[in-house]
């Protein structure tokens, strides 16, 4: 009987540099309304534990060596702990964000307003956009979603802004409502290893899964279990993947990829749409 040896795949070595995050404390943090299939008006949100898995995240990156800046929360404006949504931003441009829904609308001004006051430039789009939601940022490229909140002309008006080529991608699932729900960035491409992703092809169309599959075809295609568990939207900074514990299985497969994975527990946010990555605002290099 023949037996099948398995050897461990030897892990590349992963490089990593120093991020610069935003993020906004979750004190108007509740569900109060319900923009995706996630928010549940019945399922309250625990304040206190929600304030106590926020710091965690906090921390864990300031552990990493990474800088974060704190946008003020605005009451009446529950979602604006999730501070990915609020622009998008590269190297030393802004494209500012226009939200789908009326109820987060006023958000896009005060992120407007902080990254002003913080010396960047930022255009105004004019068309509907939710920053990070749904553009990802790597060095030859910005993926971008539409189908549930930003509009594909949105997408050529951010490749004017930014000076960076967009990839348009559509979301066809509305559990998957914006891109970074859908698709992790493990590795932006900007050190020596190529750039890698992680995603649920059952969240796109098919034309959007050929385009994902011709320029990453070494890309990590992941479960709809693990994309359900908010897995996909984690915050890499090349070597260290900061993700939610509730999806293990998924970081087992990234240590064997070479990263290094770090689970955070942030349940209170999954009850309004959202895990690691809708909570980070990053100002990519
Ligand atoms: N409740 C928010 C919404 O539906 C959640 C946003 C999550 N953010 C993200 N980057 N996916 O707009």
């Amino acid at each position: 009987m023949t037996q099948i040896l398995t050897t461990p795949r030897a892990a590349p070595a992963r490089s990593t540099r120093t991020r610069h995050y935003v993020m906004c404390p979750p004190t108007a943090f509740e569900v109060v309304y319900s923009i995706n299939p996630w928010m549940d008006l019945t399922n309250a949100v625990d304040t206190g534990l929600a304030q106590a898995q926020w710091q965690g995240l906090q921390d864990v990156y300031r552990a990493l060596g990474h800088r974060v800046d704190l946008l003020g929360a605005v009451p009446g404006l529950p979602d604006m702990v999730f501070a990915a949504n609020g622009a998008v931003s590269v190297a030393d441009r802004t494209y500012g964000a226009a939200f789908a829904f009326p109820q987060r609308q006023a958000e896009a001004h005060a992120h407007v307003d902080f990254l002003r006051a913080a010396g960047r430039e930022v255009q105004r789009p004019t068309h509907t956009n939710e920053g990070e939601g749904d553009f990802l940022v790597l060095r030859d490229v910005v993926l971008a979603g539409h189908g549930f909140r930003t509009s594909p002309d949105a997408h050529r008006e951010a490749e004017a802004a930014l000076g960076r080529p967009v990839v348009s991608l559509e979301l066809v699932d509305p559990r998957f409502y914006h891109l970074d729900v859908a698709l992790g960035v493990l590795d932006d491409g900007w050190g020596d290893a190529p750039a890698d992703i992680a995603w649920f092809p059952g969240a796109f169309s098919p034309a959007a899964r050929r385009t994902l599959r011709r320029l990453f075809p070494a890309s990590l295609e992941c479960s709809e279990a693990e994309a359900l568990a908010f897995g996909l939207n984690l915050v890499s900074d090349g070597a260290n993947v900061v993700l939610p514990t509730e999806s293990p299985e998924l970081a087992r497969t990234l240590q064997d990829r070479g990263y290094h994975p770090v689970p955070v527990e942030l349940s209170e946010f999954v009850k309004g749409g959202g895990s690691v990555k809708c909570c980070t605002a990053e100002l990519h290099r």
